[in-house]
């Protein structure tokens, strides 16, 4: 066990999300199982519950988010939590304060969630060496490592339209290697046990050599009769200079186009956990095609945050009928 799997758990409970590494399958099909009971109600759509009701949960986000951080918002609120969400440009920071001294402060006003964004590898499990006793922890991205919580809607979208995971081929295609998605989503996915996990894109953008996972960089070739395609962001800010790519040829040969869609299982679906270049990682054709759920993972985003917080609160493995 690395020490991050350990960090995750206090006296035998998932304490802490920080990464889906280290988890056992029944907490994924846990999670997800709680956030499709919410779908079905309809909890996750507005303001019902009160499970959080007298909880206090701090977003801290100290790299840019719109979709993540809304649907954290939203779905602490719909369990009835006071909810305050500090950004990257929160005075005491931009005062030089440094984020453990914040995060310091913030705990003297009592809060029993902190959900934090941060663009370093790992800064969210230091966090948690520092939290007092009973606070949770959540990861909401960090650098290029982790973002559970979308490998967690990720896999529920999929399981929604396909539900046998051992018999599904998936493609995560694009930016790979700068890609906390990725990551989580590869991880949750071995953990399910998809047997066919393909990563497609140019090399430079690809995991090295010494990886055991499938590496390909013919887009038809890796699209083959594939029953679920992920698309990534091209992260232009994680790029270094100098395996800068050229957008065109990118366009070009990793674009997901209708044509190129053609060579995945006619019934495939198409994911994206946004934001979307749209004309570069995919085209509009294909992002707002039939086969594309990409809104239903932003909804599912909501209900997948809402029953982590829910079971996270509850201590895993301690009944659900609250
Ligand atoms: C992703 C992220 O921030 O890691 N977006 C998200 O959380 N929905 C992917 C990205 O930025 O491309």
């Amino acid at each position: 066990m690395t020490e991050s799997m350990v960090q995750q758990y206090h006296n035998g409970q998932l304490q802490h999300l920080l990464q889906i590494e280290g988890l056992p399958q029944q907490v994924l099909i846990a999670i997800m199982d709680e956030a499709d009971r919410l779908i079905q109600s309809g909890q996750h759509r507005s303001k019902q519950l009160s499970a959080l009701r007298d909880k206090t949960v701090i977003n801290l986000f100290c790299e840019s988010s719109t979709r993540t951080r809304i649907s954290f918002e939203l779905a602490a609120r719909r369990l009835g939590a006071e909810v305050i969400t500090l950004d990257s440009h929160i005075s005491a920071i931009q005062k030089g304060e440094s984020l453990l001294d914040t995060i310091f402060t913030l705990q003297a006003m009592h809060c029993d969630f902190f959900v934090i964004r941060h663009p370093e590898n790992n800064a969210v499990e230091k966090i948690t060496q520092h939290v007092n006793p009973g606070v949770a922890v959540i990861n909401a991205g960090d650098g290029s490592h982790a973002h559970p919580t979308q490998a967690l809607l990720d896999v529920l979208t999929i399981r929604q339209h396909k539900p046998n995971f051992s018999r599904l081929s998936i493609a995560i295609v694009g930016d790979i290697i700068h890609s906390r998605v990725a990551n989580s989503l590869i991880t949750a996915l071995q953990i399910l046990q998809v047997n066919d996990i393909r990563l497609l894109g140019p090399k430079s953008l690809l995991p090295s050599s010494t990886t055991s996972l499938q590496c390909e960089s013919n887009l038809t070739v890796g699209l083959e009769d594939v029953d679920v395609i992920v698309s990534l962001r091209v992260q232009k800010e994680r790029i270094k200079a100098a395996d800068l790519l050229d957008i065109n040829t990118y366009e070009q040969e990793y674009s997901l186009t209708e044509t190129k869609l053609a060579c995945a299982k006619p019934d495939a679906i198409v994911m994206h956990p946004g934001p979307i270049n749209r004309e570069v990682e995919i085209t509009s054709a294909v992002a707002d095609g039939p086969q594309s759920v990409i809104q239903q993972q932003v909804s599912n985003g909501i209900a997948v945050r809402m029953a982590v917080m829910r079971l996270l609160k509850l201590g895993f493995g301690q009944s659900l009928n609250q």
